[in-house]
């Protein structure tokens, strides 16, 4: 099972992101485009795993609970990689929920990314752009953050398929 943990969005951050791909679409950008149900905010990716990790990493979700936390997304960028991205403004709840996660993780005989963080979400990947593309701007817009999640990603019929296997909430 390919595993990872997940921020899953707002209904009002989900649509605005879909119209956010809409309109870079009509703007003539091309690529591998992520469905408004698979929008997401990567936490730790866990690559293939047994399905014996399915409790563990329910359980650390559950060790890692945290309050809620506003959380704000603001602006457009690429990575060299080929991933079009949303951004996320600087948050130190968020960075703390991370490196939480990372050392229970890691207590747990789990590896993790050892790179700097950089949370996105990823709008498209393989993305192609029109010539001299600037992009258009995305208005600050906040969210709470009141629910952490494990996740599998599988192929189900050829589509990619992000699909919530625990979850936990954050009040
Ligand atoms: P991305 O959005 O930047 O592509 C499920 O694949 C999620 O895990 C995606 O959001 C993806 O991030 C993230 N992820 C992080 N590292 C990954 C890797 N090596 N392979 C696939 N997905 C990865």
């Amino acid at each position: 099972m390919r595993l990872f943990l997940a921020i899953p969005l707002s209904d009002i951050m989900r649509d605005l992101l879909d119209n956010t791909i809409a309109s870079l679409r009509r703007d003539g950008v091309r690529g591998n485009f992520t469905r408004p149900e698979n929008l997401h905010i990567t936490l730790h990716f866990l690559g293939e795993q047994p399905s014996a990790a399915v409790e563990t990493l329910s359980n650390i979700l559950l060790a890692a609970v945290c309050p809620a936390f506003p959380l704000t997304i603001s602006g457009l960028g690429r990575f060299d990689s080929g991933v079009l991205w949303a951004g996320i403004l600087p948050s130190k709840e968020l960075t703390l929920l991370y490196k939480d996660l990372r050392v229970f993780l890691q207590n747990a005989g789990f590896s993790t990314e050892n790179r700097a963080y950089h949370p996105h979400l990823t709008l498209a990947r393989e993305y192609i752009l029109p010539p001299d593309y600037l992009f258009p701007s995305l208005q600050p817009q906040s969210m709470t953050v009141d629910c952490i999640e494990l996740m599998e990603s599988s192929r189900i019929a050829g589509k990619l398929c992000y699909s919530p296997l625990s979850m936990v909430r954050l009040t």
